[in-house]
């Protein structure tokens, strides 16, 4: 409805790099991290530890699970200093990890990698928020471990994993009248809220086999609407979103969708071709307008069951650009813009461009 022009672009950098060191970054230069790591004791990353240090490997050779699992975490531990170094203050590190189970030398334990991890974050200075728990079903038919129907020796199922949510020093303020602005235009909506900030997301996984040759089989990713939903609550349109364990890059996926710059640090360079391919995508703008255009579907039926319930007291507010109803008066500047085209920056290695256009309601 609103035919303001609104073009602007966002810029979005991987480097492959050991996250251990990004000095490549400024101190307090991020305003938001959002990653899931290795996961220690996870046999599929056995050796990404082992080849950053030998002590992992010597650990898993001995048959000595809790050494290994230490040594996986301080491998972590470094990439978890250089995210407290490069944060703002007020900015905030979501981290989605899960414990493992592993039977080591006929020993079947839990290695609480959340705990190890949250521990060690708290001892940076982060203050620890609550915590999400994505519940992640499973229907396998091994999914129940140990003596079965016997007493006692029968396992639960770990069929969640956690998204930790710190924060680097106090409450971000925003100053100017530009700064409130944006902030506004950037808000979601009442019901959205409701749902992204409950403490248990249903989520399902995604397809985790990789096409190239080159690299690993799986993908460990996570799903798209968990970075999306991360990234949209904890920023705002232009701020910096920072992954230092990008994988396929759905954080940047999210972060472009979003209208926030990103980067990326990733180890493994064989990855390349599917980050370009995610990335450049040729229906990446389509898809990401598609995913607006459901967000927005959502809210009007949601207003419509809202308005057969409770009728013409059912809303104070009106949105100023597009003309629906809302819940607060926080929603009422809520503006998306649509994604035009992403580019690959010339004479780069692994720079794009996303450019944005109004959306049009
Ligand atoms: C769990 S995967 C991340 C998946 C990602 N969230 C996605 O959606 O595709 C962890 C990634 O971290 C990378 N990695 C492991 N250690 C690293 C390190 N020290 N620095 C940078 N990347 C690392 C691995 O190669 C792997 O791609």
């Amino acid at each position: 409805m609103n035919t303001n022009n609104n073009n602007s672009t966002t810029h979005h950098k991987i480097y492959w790099d050991n996250a251990a060191n990004m000095q490549a970054l400024q101190a307090e230069s991020i305003d938001l991290v959002v990653t899931s790591p290795p996961y220690p004791m996870i046999e599929m990353w056995d050796e990404i530890f082992a080849e950053q240090d030998v002590a992992v490997k010597k650990a898993l050779e001995k048959g000595d699970g809790p050494a290994s699992f230490e040594a996986m975490h301080q491998i972590l531990d470094k990439v978890w200093s250089e995210v407290y170094r490069v944060l703002k203050v007020g900015g905030i590190a979501c981290i989605n990890i899960g414990d493992a189970t592993r039977t080591i030398e006929k020993h079947f334990r839990l290695y609480s990698n959340h705990a190890r991890i949250l521990q060690y974050c708290i001892s940076l200075g982060f203050s620890n928020l609550p915590t999400i728990l994505w519940r992640k079903q499973t229907n396998a038919p091994n999914k129940f471990m140990g003596s079965g129907m016997l007493p006692p020796g029968a396992y639960v199922t770990l069929e969640h994993e956690y998204i930790l949510i710190l924060r680097k020093g106090n409450k971000r303020n925003f100053k100017t009248a530009a700064e409130k602005l944006n902030r506004s235009e950037s808000a979601y909506f009442w019901e959205e809220r409701n749902l992204w900030f409950s403490d248990i997301w249903d989520l399902k996984g995604v397809k985790q086999r990789l096409n190239s040759q080159k690299t690993r089989d799986r993908s460990a990713a996570y799903p798209f609407e968990l970075a999306y939903r991360l990234v949209n609550m904890f920023s705002v349109k232009g701020d910096t979103v920072l992954d230092p364990f990008l994988g396929t890059a759905t954080t940047t996926l999210a972060a472009i969708a979003s209208k926030r710059n990103s980067i990326g640090f990733e180890i493994d360079p064989q990855l390349e071709e599917t980050i370009s391919e995610q990335i450049l995508a040729p229906n990446l703008p389509t898809a990401s307008y598609d995913f607006l255009q459901k967000r927005i579907a959502r809210h009007l039926d949601f207003v419509h069951q809202r308005q057969l319930l409770k009728g013409a007291k059912a809303f104070k507010y009106e949105s100023l650009h597009y003309g629906f109803r809302v819940i607060t008066r926080q929603e009422v500047k809520i503006r998306f813009e649509g994604l035009k085209e992403v580019k690959k920056l010339k004479n780069t290695t692994m720079e794009f461009e996303a450019e944005y256009e109004e959306y049009r309601f």
